[in-house]
């Protein structure tokens, strides 16, 4: 019998392909009553993870549980966990209500659930509707519906908010955090931190298949900080005389010095007492997906997206001079 606590335990899980490690002794605990994000880069395993925990893919070794069981050994499965994972495909000319009973039927759920999982996704309206018609969002939200049919304990989402416009994700993350209000658990993946930061509480990072973070979001805030970079007419003699006042210096790929912990102002006048000349000063903070990048070594394929800075700044924050 499962314990009913709604928690998803990962235990030295790993799975290759051959000679590809997509997931290498990763171990997390998800608990109820919160939305954790499990972030990573493409490539980084979290569909593989994900795809273990449903019993879709076998384990190379290592376990994954919900509710103390493998998903396999889960009585009534579709009342513990409901799973969307890669873009759901629908019968174009089934309706949205047809397409949720041929599911209830399968998981042997009455159909009253049909138009209750209809409702709480905002569908109420659409059950008419062909699914073929559907834009991407409204087919996001069915492939929702039908993982709420066996009102379940447990979600499990791989890139929700994946072709979501802002109202969607912004419904998306009130759906979401309604669910874990109740005390029931959500995890959900994602390779965007901005996407789902104001949706998580708790975040799972991982990175070539290993977990590089595990805590809550607000501990990854406070790793957030400023640095000044500065251009310098003599940069060695100037870290000289940063290090001596205990502040720690990167080189940024530009040339330029990039000082943690001190504002332009106490470089400045550090520069002045060890009579160095200054060209140029700008304060910069380091912010979340600055951070995300440096977890992961700046292998985000978003990087274009960001500007191309954004990859090489954060590689060389952290370290020193
Ligand atoms: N069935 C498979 N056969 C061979 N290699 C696979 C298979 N499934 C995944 N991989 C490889 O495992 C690694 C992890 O892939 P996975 O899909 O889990 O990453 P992901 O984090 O979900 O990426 P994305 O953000 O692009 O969805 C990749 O190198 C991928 O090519
Ligand atoms: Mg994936």
């Amino acid at each position: 019998m499962h314990d009913g606590s709604g928690r998803i335990v990962v235990e030295g899980l790993s799975k290759s392909f051959g000679p590809v490690s997509a997931v290498q002794d990763l171990s997390f605990t998800v608990r109820p009553g919160a939305v954790t994000g499990f972030l990573g880069p493409n490539g980084s395993g979290k569909t593989t993870t994900l795809r273990m925990l449903l019993g879709l893919v076998m384990p190379t070794s290592g376990t994954a549980t919900i509710n103390g069981l493998p998903f396999h050994q889960l009585p009534n499965p579709a009342s513990v966990v409901g799973a969307v994972l890669d873009a759901q495909s629908f019968h174009p000319g089934r309706t949205a209500r047809h397409h949720l009973r041929c599911y209830a039927a399968a998981m042997n759920v009455p159909d009253t659930q049909v138009d209750r999982a209809l409702e709480l996704v905002g569908m109420g309206s659409a059950g008419k509707r062909k699914a073929g018609t559907f834009s991407l969002g409204m087919r996001q939200r069915l492939a929702l519906a039908t993982a709420l049919l066996g009102d379940p304990q447990v979600l499990v989402l791989d890139e929700p908010a994946n072709g979501l416009d802002p109202e969607g994700i912004a419904w998306l993350r009130n759906f979401l955090k309604a669910f874990a209000a109740s005390g029931r658990t959500v995890l959900m993946s994602s390779h965007f931190l901005r996407e789902i930061e104001h949706t998580v509480d708790q975040l799972v990072i991982i990175s070539r298949g290993r977990c590089v973070f595990d805590g809550h979001l607000d501990e990854l805030r406070a790793a957030q900080r400023s640095r000044t970079l500065v251009q310098a007419a003599d940069p060695r003699k100037l870290i000289e005389k940063l290090h001596a006042a205990g502040l720690s210096v990167d080189y940024v790929p530009d040339g330029r010095l990039a000082v943690t912990g001190a504002d332009s102002r106490t470089v400045a006048d550090l520069a002045l007492e060890a009579g160095i000349a200054l060209y140029a000063m700008q304060d910069e903070r380091i912010g979340l997906e600055q951070l995300f990048f440096q977890l992961t070594h700046g292998q985000y394929t978003g990087v274009q997206q960001h500007g191309a800075q954004a990859a090489p700044d954060a590689r060389g924050f952290g370290g020193t001079a």
